[in-house]
């Protein structure tokens, strides 16, 4: 399957590898029993992109990151995230399947069962655990980690939280591309928003520059549920240009006028307490979502960004729509 960054762009296909991890296109479909009041809301199902086993947005990203560290001749990924992260597990599994050991800086987040099973799964992934348990410490201790994992005089391959590298987020610009190609198919209207979850920024960067791209007119909604990054509209933007800037490092003829973000809404105000701490909107949207359109959420990202998009749309926020929500939960 080529994809579409390589069919827009046929000059990456030798510069940019891409590895298939997911089937693509990922489903779309009406919500039609969560929008009552308000503009149609549809849904585009991420959480079927992945091999079964363990899928999602992540996945999205190592498509791209995977052979990004494999051209570069290294054998470890570095990376960190919360106690409970999928991003990790995620690197972890895929990584392992591609050659790549992973090695991960966990920082303490609040245990509930989800975050004790997603340990259990992180501990027999074989990815290397230091649990550094803060933003400060791991900062303190990144030269150590660093220095231990060089592979003779290859540095591992270092990636921030969530994948959010601008490689990673071409994940997401792969998939605004495909959106595109969904709505010029017929399979759905073209959407006035997509709304994703903002956890490190990859997936609503991607999107952004992806949309424009395409030549979608799409607005890009990022719902923020993490306040241990800075995730400000110029934050993104930035990650977005960087992405631009490694098509463009890679011989991609993108249009000139292709930098401002002008599409991108950063939305706050879903939070709650901090990052990994439930709310309680997010579990009625997250019961609802069950009960209604049998979709499956999970509390620190997708559930929060649910409960955003169902009180916007209740307020007439998004005018006469269609909305897309992305699913990025995997499934366990
Ligand atoms: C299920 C889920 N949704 C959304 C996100 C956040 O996406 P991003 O880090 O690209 O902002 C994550 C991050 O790991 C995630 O696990």
């Amino acid at each position: 399957m080529t994809p579409h960054l390589h069919r827009q762009f046929p000059e990456l296909t030798e510069t940019l590898p891409h590895l298939v991890l997911g089937k693509s296109p990922t489903p779309v479909r009406l919500l039609s029993s969560l929008d009552t009041v308000g503009a149609d809301l549809w849904l585009k199902d991420d959480g079927a992109f992945g091999d079964g086993g363990w899928g999602g947005n992540k996945v999205r990203k190592l498509e791209w990151l995977l052979p990004d560290a494999l051209r570069q001749g290294r054998t470890t990924i570095v990376t960190v995230g919360g106690l409970g992260t999928n991003w990790g597990l995620a690197t972890a599994l895929y990584g392992r399947e591609n050659g790549l050991k992973t090695v991960l800086a966990l920082i303490d987040q609040p245990e509930d069962d989800h975050v004790r099973a997603q340990l259990a799964r992180l501990r027999a992934s074989g990815a290397t655990l230091i649990f550094t348990h803060t933003k400060a410490r791991t900062i303190l201790r990144a030269p150590i980690i660093l220095a231990r994992n060089f592979s003779g005089r290859r540095p591992p391959y270092l990636l921030p939280a969530g994948g959010s590298s601008p490689v990673g987020a071409l994940g997401y610009v792969e998939a605004a591309l495909e959106l595109a190609d969904q709505v010029r198919n017929g399979e759905l209207p073209e959407p006035t928003h997509i709304v994703a979850p903002l956890g490190s920024g990859g997936t609503v960067a991607g999107l952004s520059l992806g949309l424009r791209l395409a030549g979608l007119s799409t607005r890009v909604v990022g719902v923020v549920v993490n306040d241990t990054l800075r995730l400000d509209e110029s934050a993104i933007s930035r990650l977005a240009d960087r992405a631009a800037g490694v098509l463009r490092d890679r011989g991609a003829r993108l249009p000139a006028d292709i930098s401002p973000t002008g599409n991108l809404e950063i939305v706050t105000g879903y939070l709650g307490t901090g990052y990994g701490h439930p709310t309680m909107e997010a579990t009625t949207a997250q019961t609802l979502s069950e009960d209604l359109e049998h979709l499956t959420l999970e509390p620190v990202y997708t559930a929060k960004s649910m409960a955003a998009v169902l009180e916007l749309n209740a307020q007439g926020r998004f005018g006469g729509g269609p909305v897309v929500f992305l699913n990025t939960n995997g499934p366990r």
